[in-house]
């Protein structure tokens, strides 16, 4: 006899024991080792499978001495079963460790305390639009408004600028490319919105016309090829330049300020006569002279002027009972000014940083 134990052992056979326990102790550790359902279901193939030495052992059961062959049909069974034992409990073991991963994805930290949400605002230059037609509607002006794709006639003719007039080449326009050519633009200001009214509201007129007007201009520090403008046009009769000036000082004072001044300096626009420019004291320096000034306490804001009589024929007014003023200024430019924006492009950025300052 060799060996030991049950005292079955036939002469010449390996027991059991010595062929099965290193097998399945390999077995063991590759289900128990397994991270991954993956990595279970191939180490349980390795060890249960058609092509496991399990597998092969048993086919070899039929080949063993019958003596033999009762031990080892029961330790086969006996190895089989402990391996699916241990299969089933690592299957139970990586699906708990999933579900648990799952919950701490899933989980939802109420504690977690998030920041109040932040509502947006209106841009800065749509402020200082709307304190204005606050302003103008105070004084009894209407708001109105006109298209910005405009056409020649209403942008320059009618305004007293007819082609070849000097004043267009100030005014690079972005026309649309529609036949015949040169007939229908991006406004370059809103005065034309001046011509539409004259054309056709009932008179007297007191209306202000914001809107977007556009240039070929490169952009820089206090230029945009797309800004903002606000007009202004008055006919009644026996409308001076008194009118002109103090509506002119009304709404500057309104917008800026009791501190703020303005004055009126002689200047040429086509639709005008006479024509001028308006002027504010410096919002740096009050008046005194700095470096945005360039030294002369004033900062140029616009233009205006009594309405030309040609324009009033050109519109069919007649320029012996009516008379008005008109003037016309940048939105953003005067934002900048009350705000101290060194630089125009910041208005078109979008950039919150800038933005919520407002
Ligand atoms: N439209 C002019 C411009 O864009 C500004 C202007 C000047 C408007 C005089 C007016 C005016 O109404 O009377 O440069």
């Amino acid at each position: 006899m060799t060996g030991s134990g049950s005292g079955h052992e036939v002469r010449g056979e390996p027991t059991p024991e010595a062929v099965l326990g290193p097998l399945e102790a390999a077995a063991l550790a590759a289900i128990r080792g397994a991270r991954s359902s993956d990595e279970l279901a191939a180490a349980a193939a390795d060890a249960l499978g058609r092509r496991s030495t399990l597998a092969e052992e048993q086919r070899r059961l039929a080949g063993r001495p019958p003596a033999a062959r009762p031990i080892w049909g029961r330790a086969l069974q006996e190895v089989r079963a402990r391996l699916e034992g241990a299969v089933a409990a690592a299957t139970a073991l990586l699906e708990e460790a999933e579900r648990q991963r799952r919950l701490a994805a899933d989980r939802l930290d109420l504690t977690e305390v998030l920041p109040a949400p932040t509502a947006g605002h209106l841009h800065v230059v749509t402020q200082t639009l709307q304190v204005l037609e606050d302003v103008f509607l105070g004084m009894g002006f209407a708001i109105a408004e006109g298209p910005e794709v405009e056409d020649d006639w209403h942008n320059f003719t009618a305004l007293n600028t007819p082609p070849g007039h000097p004043a267009r080449d100030a005014q690079d326009s972005f026309y649309l490319d529609v036949e015949p050519a040169g007939s229908m633009l991006l406004r370059t200001q809103t005065s034309p919105v001046q011509i539409r009214l004259m054309e056709s509201s009932p008179l007297p007129i007191y209306a202000v016309v914001p809107g977007r007007v556009y240039r070929r201009d490169t952009a820089d520090a206090s230029h945009l090829p797309s800004f903002h403008q606000l007009e202004g046009l008055v006919v009644d009769r026996g409308i001076g330049f008194p009118d002109l000036a103090g509506t002119i000082e009304t709404f500057t004072t309104a917008y800026f300020g009791p501190g703020v001044r303005s004055r009126l300096r002689p200047g040429f626009f086509p639709f005008t006569e006479p024509s001028a420019e308006f002027d504010i004291t410096c919002t740096v320096c009050g008046g005194e002279g700095c470096r945005t000034c360039r030294g002369v306490g004033w900062l140029e804001m616009g233009g205006c002027g009594l309405v030309d009589p040609a324009v009033f024929e050109l519109v069919g007014i007649d320029p012996e009972i009516w008379s008005g003023f008109a003037f016309g200024f940048g939105l953003d430019r005067l934002a900048a000014m009350r705000w101290g924006i060194p630089d125009v492009r910041l208005l078109m950025e979008n950039d919150v940083r800038f933005l919520a300052q407002f």
